[in-house]
């Protein structure tokens, strides 16, 4: 069993009983609870925003990872923050100031995350590396769960830990994930691997088996 840690994103849990659903994936074993802000503009898809990230603050204890796909992230910053959120990430493609943003990030306390859309290429973390405590891998592009995992960002992955060296930043991994290519994920250098699909399959009763089954999963031959 590897020390990967699932983070679970609730995008395709069932949105009725979201507390409950958070508060399940977190005692079957998803260290972190992986929360995807969508704005319909810098992706094609609306979520939720500050008041379910508060909402999930109270249902659960696990680390609350929030993916910002929202244009303009300085101006909710604050309210992200205050709503409970440990992680926040913003993507490099928004803008010219993204050092800037990361640095806001731990002013508030948090941890700060650079994430990257598939065709970014990784040389963008050269000049932030002391900026970030991790970088957000995007294997699809966002908006969607349930999209399939795309193969070219595994050598990405490779990059990416090389160019971080013994830093403590982690890498997550966010999009298609599944049994069938954790292994080789994980192997590649990923320590964080986002799983919405993969996790919420089967229901309640599946959840335990499928977090463990994303950690345990080898290389397949
Ligand atoms: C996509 C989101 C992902 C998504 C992953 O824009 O950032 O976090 O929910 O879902 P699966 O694991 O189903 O690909
Ligand atoms: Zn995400």
């Amino acid at each position: 069993m590897s020390n990967v840690i699932v983070a679970s994103s609730v995008l395709t849990a069932d949105f009725g009983r979201l507390s409950a659903e958070a508060a399940a994936v977190h005692a079957a074993g998803a260290g972190w609870l992986h929360l995807d802000i969508m704005d319909g503009v810098f992706v094609p898809n609306i979520s939720f925003g500050p008041d379910t990230v508060r909402a999930m603050r109270a249902a659960t204890t696990a680390v609350l990872d929030v993916h910002l796909m929202i244009h303009r992230p300085d101006e909710y910053l604050i309210q992200f923050a205050e709503a409970g959120a440990d992680r926040i990430s913003v993507h490099t493609e928004l803008g010219p100031h993204v050092q800037r943003t990361l640095s806001t990030i731990r002013a508030l306390g948090k941890k700060a995350g650079l994430a990257l859309n598939p065709s970014t290429p990784e040389s963008v973390i050269t000049y932030l590396l002391d900026d970030i405590d991790l970088v957000l891998i995007m294997t699809v592009n966002p908006g969607f769960g349930g999209q399939k995992f795309i193969p070219a960002m595994l050598e990405k992955v490779r990059r990416v830990k090389a160019m971080i060296g013994g830093r403590p930043i982690e890498i997550e991994v966010d999009g298609g994930v599944t049994t069938a290519n954790a292994g080789s994920i994980i192997e590649a250098g990923a320590t964080v691997l986002v799983a919405g699909s993969a996790v919420f399959k089967g229901g309640a009763s599946a959840y335990a088996k499928n977090i463990a089954d994303l950690k345990g999963s080898t290389r397949l031959p």
